[in-house]
Order: C-alpha cells, then sequence, then structure tokens
C-alpha cells in the first residue's frame, strides 16, 4: 500500500478535521482568521474542502475560476492543516442541469428530477461523466502537487439518493446491454429469472423494466448493476487524479451498512476506505446496544480496509438535523464515539462540519463552531478534549487489529436477495420496497458475539473465504442467504477441519439468480451436514411471540427462558443433537436449534429470530466451550467493552463505557495508560469514559 501517512505531511498524527465550507462565507478574511485560530485550538490536523463547490469553480460553462482555492490551499500549508481535496460531483451547477436535462435523475415514476438538490445525478450520463472528467482533470493538474494536498476525496457518500437508482432511457439501455453481456442469451435470462411464472418470459430485450418488483430475480441484478454503474463513475472519477497526482491517495467516504451498493466491490477501486458515522447516542441505555452497532459498523469498514487503518470522515460533534428527533449528545458521549472508531482501527476522525452555515438545510446541522463561532461551549470545549486525546493515543497511529477467533460473514447480494424476496418481511405501507430484514438479524447475532467478549471480524465470501475461515474457531453466517456451491464447500471444509458453524432459517437458501436451492434448506449439502432442516418458518406480529427454552443437555449453558420474534423455522430433524425447542403455542415441543458435531467440528442450526438474551446465553457458550481468550485478561461489567491494536512493539487495549453509569475494573500490573505511566488495581470509569492501556508486546 502506497504510504498512508502521506496524506497528513508525515505530521504522525491521529487525523482531526472536518467538513470545511469557507467558500459560503467568500472567504472572508476575518471569518478565515478566526477558523484557523479555533482550529489550532481543537487541534485540527486536516480539513475536507470544495465538496460542493463546482459552481464555484465553473461558475459558467467552460469558465474557470481557481484562484479562491489557490488562496485556501495556500493558507492550508500555511497553517500545516492538511487538505482532503474532493471532487464536486455531489452536486451539479444549475446551469449545468438546466443546460443539460440528462445530467438529472429519473425517479421510479419516470419524472425527470428538477435542478437543484444534490448526489442527483444520472450515474450514467455521458454528459455529466465527461464533464466530471473535465473538472477533476482541471483540478489534478492545478492541486496535485500542492503541498497542502493529503488526499483526494472523490465526490462524497457515492450513490447516495434514491438507492443511486436512475430510471431514464439511457440508465436502461446500459441495465439491457450489461444483461446481455452477462446472460448472452434470452433463454438463459428467462431461466435465471424464473421467467415462465406471470408471463414474465422476456422476449426481446427491450420489455426489460427494472421497477417491475414481482421478479425477484431481477432485483437482485438490478442492484449489481447500479452497483457496477458506481463503480465505471468512481473509476472515471478517478482516473484524471492518478493520471496528474499519481501519489495522491483516492477516498470515497461509505455509509456505513448502506444496503444498497456493494462497498467490497467500491473498496478495489479506492486507496483508503473512509466511513461516514451517525450513530444515534442519546445518552440512555440504549446508547449501549447502539455502541455494538456501531462497534460491527466499523468492523465492517475495517474488513473493507483489510485491516488497514482507515478514517472516519464524518461524524456530527454535537446533534444532526434529519433524525426524526434529533437528540444532543449527553456530556462525554462524543469523546467515546471518537474513542470507539479509534479502538476499531480509524486513523483519524473528521466532522460534519467545521461551521454551521447561516442558512440551508444545514443550517442547524452539529458543528464544531456555532453560529456564535465562541470556543467557550459545551461542545468547543468537548471537541478540543477529543483533540487532546487524539494527540495522546498518536501511538497508536498504524497499529492494526489482531485477527479475531470469532467471525461473522457478510455479503451484499444475500441482503437483495432476501429483501427482494416477498414472504419475508412486508414494509409498513405506503413504503415503496422492501424492509431490510437481513440486518436486524445480523446485529441481533452480533450483539451476543460482543458480549461473549472474545473479539469480532467481519469476513467476506469472496476468493480469500477459505483463508479467512481457516483463520476462526467460530464462524457465523446468520444471513448468508445467498450462496453457490463453492462457499457451501467452503463452510463444510472448515467444519470438517474443526471449526465451528452458525447457521440461521436465513442461511444458505438462494442461487445467485434468487431462486431457492432445491432439496431442502440450508442448501448445498448444509442440511445434510447440520442432520436437520429448516422445514417451514412462521411469521409473527408485533405483539407475538413463541417461548423457548434448551433442552436437558444445554439447560445449564443456556439457561432460563428465551423468545421468538418476527419469524421462526420449525426444524426437521435428522440426526442432529436437539438444543433448544419451543415451549408455547402448536409448535411446542419442536426444535428451535440443534447441533450436529464432525469430528472436532460443528454445525449449530438456530432456526429463527430470538432475543437478546438468547444470543448471549448461545455465544457465551460456544466461547466458553472453545476456551477462547477473552480480548482483554480484565473483568469488564455489562456495557464495558475492550479492542485490541497492536503494531510489532506495543499493544494497546482500549477499553470504553458505552454505559451512562459509573463502573469499576481491575487492571493487572504491567500496563501503562497513554502517556506511558504505570497503571494499575481498581480503576473507575465514569459514564462513557474511555481509557487506552498499552502494554510492549
Ligand atoms: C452526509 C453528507 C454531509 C452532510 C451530513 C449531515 O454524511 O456527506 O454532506 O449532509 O450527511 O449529517
Ligand atoms: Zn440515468
Amino acid at each position: 500500500m502506497k504510504d498512508f501517512y502521506k496524506m497528513q505531511n508525515n505530521a504522525r498524527k491521529l487525523l482531526h478535521g472536518a467538513d470545511y465550507n469557507p467558500e459560503q462565507w467568500n472567504l472572508d478574511p476575518k471569518i478565515l482568521d478566526e477558523d484557523f485560530r479555533l482550529m489550532h485550538q481543537a487541534g485540527f490536523t486536516s480539513v475536507s474542502i470544495g465538496i460542493f463547490s463546482w459552481t464555484k469553480y465553473e461558475p459558467r460553462e467552460g469558465c474557470f475560476e481557481f484562484e479562491w482555492m489557490d488562496r485556501l490551499m495556500d493558507r492550508l500549508a500555511k497553517e500545516n492543516i492538511t487538505a482532503f481535496l474532493a471532487t464536486p460531483s455531489a452536486s451539479k451547477p444549475m446551469w449545468m442541469s438546466e443546460k443539460y436535462p440528462e445530467v438529472r435523475k429519473v425517479n421510479r415514476e419516470g419524472l425527470r428530477e428538477r435542478s437543484g438538490g444534490r448526489h442527483n445525478h444520472c450515474p450514467s450520463s455521458l454528459v455529466y461523466r465527461q464533464k466530471v472528467t473535465q473538472i477533476n482533470t482541471q483540478l489534478a493538474k492545478r492541486f496535485g502537487n500542492h503541498p497542502a494536498l493529503g488526499l483526494w476525496h472523490v465526490g462524497n457518500e457515492l450513490g447516495n439518493h434514491l438507492a443511486g437508482e436512475c430510471f431514464c432511457s439511457h440508465c436502461l439501455a446500459r441495465f439491457r446491454q450489461w444483461l446481455q453481456e452477462r446472460y448472452q442469451t434470452l433463454d438463459a435470462l428467462t431461466e435465471a429469472w424464473w421467467g415462465h411464472f406471470w408471463n414474465h418470459t422476456i422476449t426481446d430485450w427491450e420489455q426489460i423494466d427494472p421497477r417491475d418488483m414481482t421478479i425477484d430475480g431481477m432485483q437482485v441484478d438490478w442492484r449489481r448493476f447500479v452497483s457496477h454503474l458506481h463503480t465505471e463513475f468512481l473509476e472515471i472519477e478517478i482516473a484524471p487524479l492518478k493520471e496528474h497526482s499519481p501519489d495522491i491517495l483516492c477516498t470515497n467516504n461509505f455509509m456505513g451498512f448502506c444496503p444498497d451498493f456493494n462497498y467490497h466491490q467500491w473498496s478495489k477501486t479506492l486507496d483508503v476506505i473512509s466511513n461516514d458515522s451517525y450513530p444515534n447516542y442519546d445518552g440512555t441505555a440504549r446508547t449501549t446496544r447502539t455502541a455494538a452497532n456501531t462497534s460491527l459498523e466499523h468492523d465492517l469498514i475495517r474488513a473493507l480496509a483489510h485491516n488497514r487503518p482507515w478514517l472516519l470522515m464524518e461524524c456530527s460533534p454535537s446533534m444532526v438535523n434529519w433524525m426524526r428527533v434529533n437528540k444532543l449528545k449527553p456530556p462525554h458521549v462524543h469523546r467515546m464515539e471518537v474513542a470507539q472508531a479509534v479502538a476499531h482501527g480509524a486513523d483519524g476522525v473528521q466532522y460534519f462540519q467545521w461551521r454551521k452555515g447561516r442558512g440551508g438545510k444545514e443550517k442547524y446541522h452539529g458543528a464544531v463552531v456555532d453560529h456564535d463561532a465562541r470556543p467557550d461551549t459545551r461542545v468547543f470545549r468537548e471537541v478540543v478534549e477529543v483533540g487532546n486525546m487524539l494527540d495522546d493515543w498518536k501511538g497508536v497511529l498504524g497499529s492494526t487489529t489482531p485477527d479475531s477467533p470469532v467471525a461473522i460473514v457478510y455479503d451484499w447480494e444475500s441482503g437483495w436477495a432476501l429483501n427482494s424476496s416477498f414472504g419475508i418481511k412486508h414494509p409498513p405501507a405506503p413504503q415503496i420496497g422492501f424492509t431490510d430484514a437481513s440486518k436486524e438479524l445480523l446485529l441481533d447475532h452480533h450483539w451476543g458475539i460482543w458480549n461473549a467478549g472474545a473479539g469480532c471480524d467481519l469476513i467476506f465470501s469472496d476468493e480469500n473465504f477459505a483463508t479467512e475461515l481457516s483463520k476462526r474457531a467460530i464462524v457465523s453466517a446468520p444471513i448468508l442467504h445467498m450462496a453457490e456451491q463453492p462457499v457451501a464447500d467452503a463452510l463444510l471444509d472448515y467444519v470438517t477441519d474443526g471449526g465451528t458453524l452458525v447457521l440461521t432459517h436465513r442461511s444458505i437458501v438462494v442461487d445467485q439468480s434468487n431462486r431457492v436451492h432445491r432439496g431442502g434448506l440450508p442448501g448445498l449439502g448444509l442440511h445434510e451436514a447440520a442432520g436437520a432442516r429448516i422445514e417451514e418458518i412462521n411469521s409473527l406480529f408485533e405483539d407475538e411471540s413463541v417461548g423457548i427454552r434448551a433442552t436437558k443437555t444445554f439447560a445449564e449453558e443456556l439457561s432460563g427462558t428465551y423468545q421468538t420474534y418476527e419469524a421462526f423455522g420449525c426444524l426437521h430433524l435428522d440426526d442432529a443433537e436437539v438444543v433448544a425447542r419451543y415451549t408455547t403455542g402448536w409448535q411446542s415441543g419442536q426444535p428451535a436449534a440443534t447441533r450436529k458435531t464432525h469430528g472436532e467440528g460443528e454445525i449449530w442450526l438456530v432456526a429463527g429470530n430470538f432475543d437478546d438474551n438468547f444470543y448471549n446465553a448461545f455465544y457465551k457458550m460456544l466461547v466458553q466451550r472453545h476456551q477462547l481468550a477473552k480480548v482483554v485478561d480484565i473483568t469488564l461489567p455489562m456495557g464495558v467493552h475492550a479492542t485490541v491494536r497492536e503494531n510489532g512493539e506495543t499493544r494497546f487495549i482500549f477499553i470504553i463505557n458505552y454505559t451512562p453509569e459509573e463502573k469499576s475494573i481491575n487492571i493487572p500490573e504491567g500496563v501503562c495508560d497513554s502517556r506511558a505511566i504505570p497503571l494499575s488495581g481498581s480503576h473507575k470509569l465514569a459514564p462513557f469514559d474511555v481509557c487506552l492501556l498499552q502494554h510492549p508486546v
């Protein structure tokens, strides 16, 4: 990999910065002076600039004005603050969308969007692509060697708007062409899409319309195609940047578990992986669960970065302005949020946004600097505190997270398949499309794994799958819904080699065209290996549930009673051991979870959406049975969580209290705090407190 640290002018600090839009203030010299004074006070190292500045650069077609950016870049160099210079494609000039209507998206109803808004360009538009190439070439030539430039911030949250979809005639034609390349013949397409159903036999490529939600195979291909269009777009953006500034790395800020795009594919085009994350940390007890979900999101980003350092490109220093209820973060929660990202491998944290604008949609969105521009505010003080913490923690820079013995399998295509299949989970009317039935199940399993304390990595069912599996003692694949034989074989080999595999009622159900595997589920040899199959799946209303209790053999480890929600499978037993049974309703007495051993290896089939207590007990049992070491050798109270980063010399232990209560831990001999001061004995963690310990490897 190219030098990650180049992006911060070799300052060798954890990055701390924000989206910075001084052009909204016409680069008013007084405001600029104030900005830099405050940025230094906050310990800033970097800013993202020019994200929405196309009209400033090109106020009229072909007339370019870059002097303002020259001044800003020069100033940044002088202030020793690194620029993450954006390409401005995330919003387009009015003159452009008026003169070239085809750059505007066409929505599902066939209506072309009006000018304005943002993120709403047609991803296949040739005019837009040409304009992007032109402006990016100019930017790369002019600023590619500027001493302030640290990183290309390519566009912004690529695809963010209407799930990246555009239904203009050009996008539809491109889809049809993409399908022709994939399937070659209409017969093959019909076969893949189960086209004899409801007269969905396509007899002319022109008949294909991705808005038909009843063709579930097409829905998956449509999502593949939309991801592909954006990969192309990204490549077009990056080409001139690489041509004129080959040493500058490129990133695009992802949106976490965004279900719409295959980030795994996009990440291959990018040098640095970065993410925008806005967890709803309201400071109540819910914060702990949100923390677990956010940890998983960070683990996903870390996995996309191949476990190399990544950047938290955006988070809010206080509230956002787009949730139904926009909560302030209570004291210390912001520091906790930043620490959490670093604890999960981030080498820098930036905010949206540096300063609140006076107008526009985001004038009330949280910012480091409020309208009164005072440093004596709660938010500013906390940002200063974060700056100090990141400075203290600079030794962490470049360290990585050791492999965890527990992993969860993730892929985007499974989500598309599951969520485009009728009968799984219906969206509340009048929502168009499908509810994300997969993410909830994923988060539930992760919650159990998180609490079990032995760490968690996210792995992909890609060409490295077998290698990744071989490093793990326990692999959970709760939502690996779509799979072909090589993936199933890798799982079977893993079990034969002594691995512990967890499957659910959603695992290994369909092939790459969203067609159900024949001969029993989980398919492709897995139910045979599991010794049980999911025969039926029942659904539950929100106020319904069915009880579950462990069988005698497992009663000690899975003590107590548990509940189902949403959906649960009825298992047909072949030769598996029953782990738990349903205790209420007409399914009472039927197996709810099973286990089947293969030498040292085993498959656990957990047949439904069960409650949190079940997953907590279940994964605790697996971790204990494997005698897996906890991430740290310290007893942690519920809601206090630890992660580790290492470089060749030092092991860094991040301990974070994700609860609104004070907690205490007992620190063993031989560790130091972040300033290398020895620490041991009882240590109190205030609500939302963070603590970094270190010791030589
Ligand atoms: C996204 C965008 C930013 C801003 C924030 C607000 O992450 O990238 O431009 O709109 O949301 O939370
Ligand atoms: Zn289009």
